[in-house]
Protein backbone atom coordinates (compact mmCIF):
# COMPACT_ATOMS: atom_id res chain seq x y z
CA UNK A 1 0.00 0.00 0.00
CA UNK A 2 1.27 3.32 -0.91
CA UNK A 3 2.10 6.16 1.70
CA UNK A 4 0.93 9.60 1.35
CA UNK A 5 3.21 12.59 2.31
CA UNK A 6 1.55 16.09 2.49
CA UNK A 7 3.95 18.78 1.95
CA UNK A 8 3.51 21.45 4.47
CA UNK A 9 5.63 23.98 2.10
CA UNK A 10 1.94 24.63 0.33
CA UNK A 11 -0.14 24.93 3.94
CA UNK A 12 -1.44 27.79 5.00
CA UNK A 13 1.67 29.48 7.34
CA UNK A 14 -1.04 31.93 8.69
CA UNK A 15 -2.90 28.73 10.22
CA UNK A 16 -0.31 26.20 10.20
CA UNK A 17 -1.51 24.54 13.58
CA UNK A 18 -5.08 24.17 11.75
CA UNK A 19 -3.93 22.46 8.71
CA UNK A 20 -1.62 20.45 10.99
CA UNK A 21 -4.83 19.14 12.78
CA UNK A 22 -6.30 18.64 9.82
CA UNK A 23 -3.81 16.51 8.62
CA UNK A 24 -4.12 14.25 12.19
CA UNK A 25 -8.15 13.62 10.81
CA UNK A 26 -6.95 12.58 7.14
CA UNK A 27 -4.98 9.31 5.92
CA UNK A 28 -2.15 11.23 5.61
CA UNK A 29 0.95 9.03 6.45
CA UNK A 30 3.78 11.03 7.20
CA UNK A 31 3.88 14.93 7.29
CA UNK A 32 6.89 16.14 4.66
CA UNK A 33 9.01 18.86 5.79
CA UNK A 34 10.62 20.84 3.39
CA UNK A 35 13.42 22.30 5.05
CA UNK A 36 14.96 25.93 2.22
CA UNK A 37 18.26 27.60 2.77
CA UNK A 38 17.95 29.74 0.05
CA UNK A 39 21.86 28.54 -0.98
CA UNK A 40 21.34 24.82 -1.93
CA UNK A 41 18.36 26.14 -3.71
CA UNK A 42 16.52 29.70 -4.55
CA UNK A 43 14.00 29.99 -1.54
CA UNK A 44 13.95 30.14 2.11
CA UNK A 45 11.10 28.15 4.12
CA UNK A 46 11.36 27.47 7.64
CA UNK A 47 13.69 25.34 9.98
CA UNK A 48 14.07 23.72 13.32
CA UNK A 49 11.62 25.93 15.78
CA UNK A 50 8.81 25.67 13.54
CA UNK A 51 9.26 22.09 13.27
CA UNK A 52 9.73 21.75 17.55
CA UNK A 53 6.41 23.66 17.67
CA UNK A 54 4.34 21.36 15.15
CA UNK A 55 6.11 18.05 17.20
CA UNK A 56 4.06 18.95 19.46
CA UNK A 57 0.77 18.52 17.96
CA UNK A 58 0.91 15.76 15.70
CA UNK A 59 2.31 11.89 16.18
CA UNK A 60 2.64 11.87 12.25
CA UNK A 61 6.24 10.95 11.52
CA UNK A 62 8.58 13.76 10.12
CA UNK A 63 9.76 13.32 6.98
CA UNK A 64 12.28 15.94 6.99
CA UNK A 65 13.89 16.69 3.71
CA UNK A 66 16.84 19.29 4.48
CA UNK A 67 17.02 21.19 0.56
CA UNK A 68 20.57 22.74 2.46
CA UNK A 69 23.86 23.36 1.76
CA UNK A 70 26.50 21.12 3.47
CA UNK A 71 23.31 19.08 5.45
CA UNK A 72 25.69 17.38 7.76
CA UNK A 73 26.11 20.77 10.38
CA UNK A 74 22.41 20.64 11.34
CA UNK A 75 21.75 16.90 11.53
CA UNK A 76 21.62 16.66 15.34
CA UNK A 77 19.27 19.66 15.62
CA UNK A 78 16.89 18.19 13.43
CA UNK A 79 16.76 14.87 14.99
CA UNK A 80 16.36 17.22 18.38
CA UNK A 81 13.34 18.90 16.88
CA UNK A 82 11.55 15.61 15.90
CA UNK A 83 12.28 13.91 12.86
CA UNK A 84 11.61 10.70 12.17
CA UNK A 85 13.32 10.81 8.64
CA UNK A 86 15.94 12.75 7.61
CA UNK A 87 16.63 12.82 3.62
CA UNK A 88 19.92 15.12 2.17
CA UNK A 89 20.38 15.86 -1.13
CA UNK A 90 23.14 14.20 -3.37
CA UNK A 91 24.53 17.17 -4.77
CA UNK A 92 24.85 18.98 -1.12
CA UNK A 93 27.22 16.92 0.76
CA UNK A 94 30.59 16.00 -0.90
CA UNK A 95 30.46 13.06 1.99
CA UNK A 96 27.04 11.24 1.68
CA UNK A 97 28.69 7.94 2.94
CA UNK A 98 29.76 9.48 6.25
CA UNK A 99 26.46 12.22 6.76
CA UNK A 100 24.13 8.46 6.26
CA UNK A 101 26.12 6.65 8.83
CA UNK A 102 25.95 9.99 11.24
CA UNK A 103 21.94 10.30 10.42
CA UNK A 104 21.71 6.43 11.30
CA UNK A 105 23.89 6.95 14.79
CA UNK A 106 20.75 8.52 16.17
CA UNK A 107 18.21 6.08 15.66
CA UNK A 108 16.25 8.00 12.77
CA UNK A 109 15.78 7.15 8.78
CA UNK A 110 18.32 8.01 6.28
CA UNK A 111 17.50 8.79 3.39
CA UNK A 112 19.01 10.43 0.15
CA UNK A 113 17.54 12.83 -2.68
CA UNK A 114 18.32 13.35 -6.42
CA UNK A 115 18.19 16.48 -8.20
CA UNK A 116 16.37 15.66 -11.60
CA UNK A 117 19.32 15.87 -13.68
CA UNK A 118 21.38 13.34 -11.43
CA UNK A 119 21.20 9.77 -12.21
CA UNK A 120 20.46 6.74 -10.05
CA UNK A 121 24.07 5.39 -10.43
CA UNK A 122 26.03 8.19 -8.23
CA UNK A 123 24.03 6.45 -5.37
CA UNK A 124 24.40 2.57 -6.39
CA UNK A 125 26.73 1.73 -3.70
CA UNK A 126 24.90 3.66 -1.13
CA UNK A 127 21.87 2.04 -1.39
CA UNK A 128 22.42 -1.24 0.61
CA UNK A 129 22.60 1.28 4.08
CA UNK A 130 19.80 3.97 2.66
CA UNK A 131 16.34 3.39 4.18
CA UNK A 132 14.79 5.34 1.12
CA UNK A 133 15.88 7.31 -1.73
CA UNK A 134 13.70 10.38 -2.97
CA UNK A 135 13.40 11.22 -6.59
CA UNK A 136 13.13 14.65 -7.36
CA UNK A 137 10.57 15.21 -9.95
CA UNK A 138 10.74 18.96 -10.35
CA UNK A 139 13.46 20.83 -9.50
CA UNK A 140 13.66 21.73 -5.68
CA UNK A 141 12.87 25.12 -4.24
CA UNK A 142 9.07 25.95 -4.82
CA UNK A 143 6.13 24.29 -4.88
CA UNK A 144 3.42 23.88 -7.90
CA UNK A 145 5.66 22.84 -10.34
CA UNK A 146 4.90 20.72 -13.18
CA UNK A 147 6.11 17.06 -13.14
CA UNK A 148 9.22 15.76 -15.05
CA UNK A 149 8.99 13.60 -17.72
CA UNK A 150 11.98 11.62 -17.56
CA UNK A 151 11.25 11.23 -13.63
CA UNK A 152 9.45 8.28 -14.26
CA UNK A 153 12.23 6.33 -15.91
CA UNK A 154 14.78 7.64 -12.86
CA UNK A 155 11.68 5.69 -10.44
CA UNK A 156 11.93 2.46 -12.92
CA UNK A 157 15.93 2.47 -12.56
CA UNK A 158 15.73 2.73 -8.91
CA UNK A 159 12.94 -0.30 -8.70
CA UNK A 160 15.26 -2.47 -10.29
CA UNK A 161 18.09 -1.22 -7.66
CA UNK A 162 16.05 -1.74 -5.18
CA UNK A 163 15.19 -5.02 -6.08
CA UNK A 164 19.12 -5.95 -6.64
CA UNK A 165 20.29 -4.61 -3.74
CA UNK A 166 18.20 -3.59 -1.24
CA UNK A 167 14.58 -4.81 -1.11
CA UNK A 168 13.48 -2.90 1.97
CA UNK A 169 14.69 0.73 0.56
CA UNK A 170 11.24 3.16 0.15
CA UNK A 171 10.96 4.95 -3.33
CA UNK A 172 9.52 8.18 -2.73
CA UNK A 173 8.48 10.98 -5.45
CA UNK A 174 8.80 14.24 -4.64
CA UNK A 175 7.66 17.14 -7.36
CA UNK A 176 4.25 17.83 -9.49
CA UNK A 177 2.71 14.97 -8.22
CA UNK A 178 -1.58 15.41 -9.33
CA UNK A 179 -4.60 13.05 -9.57
CA UNK A 180 -3.73 12.81 -13.25
CA UNK A 181 0.12 11.29 -12.93
CA UNK A 182 0.00 9.33 -9.30
CA UNK A 183 -0.99 6.22 -10.11
CA UNK A 184 1.75 5.97 -13.15
CA UNK A 185 4.36 7.18 -10.51
CA UNK A 186 3.14 4.41 -8.17
CA UNK A 187 3.35 1.64 -10.94
CA UNK A 188 6.59 2.68 -11.78
CA UNK A 189 7.58 1.61 -8.39
CA UNK A 190 6.71 4.59 -5.88
CA UNK A 191 6.66 3.58 -2.41
CA UNK A 192 5.65 7.48 -1.35
CA UNK A 193 4.14 10.13 -2.67
CA UNK A 194 5.03 13.39 -1.81
CA UNK A 195 2.09 16.13 -2.66
CA UNK A 196 2.01 19.64 -1.33
CA UNK A 197 -0.28 21.61 -4.22
CA UNK A 198 -2.56 18.23 -5.02
CA UNK A 199 -3.10 18.32 -1.17
CA UNK A 200 -4.03 21.76 0.03
CA UNK A 201 -5.40 23.02 -3.00
CA UNK A 202 -9.23 24.27 -2.33
CA UNK A 203 -8.90 23.57 1.38
CA UNK A 204 -10.47 20.50 1.87
CA UNK A 205 -7.52 18.22 2.56
CA UNK A 206 -8.69 14.97 3.60
CA UNK A 207 -10.76 15.13 0.38
CA UNK A 208 -8.00 15.49 -1.32
CA UNK A 209 -5.55 13.05 0.14
CA UNK A 210 -8.43 10.48 -0.31
CA UNK A 211 -8.84 11.48 -4.19
CA UNK A 212 -4.87 11.20 -4.86
CA UNK A 213 -4.88 7.12 -2.71
CA UNK A 214 -7.57 6.56 -4.85
CA UNK A 215 -7.93 2.72 -4.85
CA UNK A 216 -4.09 2.63 -4.48
C1 LIG B 1 10.00 21.21 -3.74
C2 LIG B 1 9.62 20.42 -2.52
C3 LIG B 1 8.36 19.66 -2.65
C4 LIG B 1 7.14 20.50 -2.94
C5 LIG B 1 6.14 19.65 -3.61
O1 LIG B 1 11.28 21.68 -3.63
O2 LIG B 1 10.63 19.48 -2.20
O3 LIG B 1 8.14 18.82 -1.50
O4 LIG B 1 6.60 21.08 -1.80
O5 LIG B 1 5.07 20.45 -3.97
P1 LIG B 1 4.11 20.08 -5.18
O6 LIG B 1 3.44 18.77 -4.80
O7 LIG B 1 3.17 21.21 -5.22
O8 LIG B 1 4.94 19.93 -6.42
ZN1 LIG C 1 10.23 17.93 -0.59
Amino acid sequence: MIKIAPSILSANFARLGEDIELLNKSRADWIHIDVMDGMFVPNISFGIPVIKSIRKITSLPFDVHLMIEKPDRYIEDFVKSGADIITIHYEADKHLDRTINYIKSFGVKAAVALNPATPIESIRYLIPNLDMVLIMSVNPGFGGQKYIRYSSDKIRELKEMKDKFNENLLIEVDGGITMENVEEVVKNGADIIVAGSAVFKGGNIKKNIENLRGDL
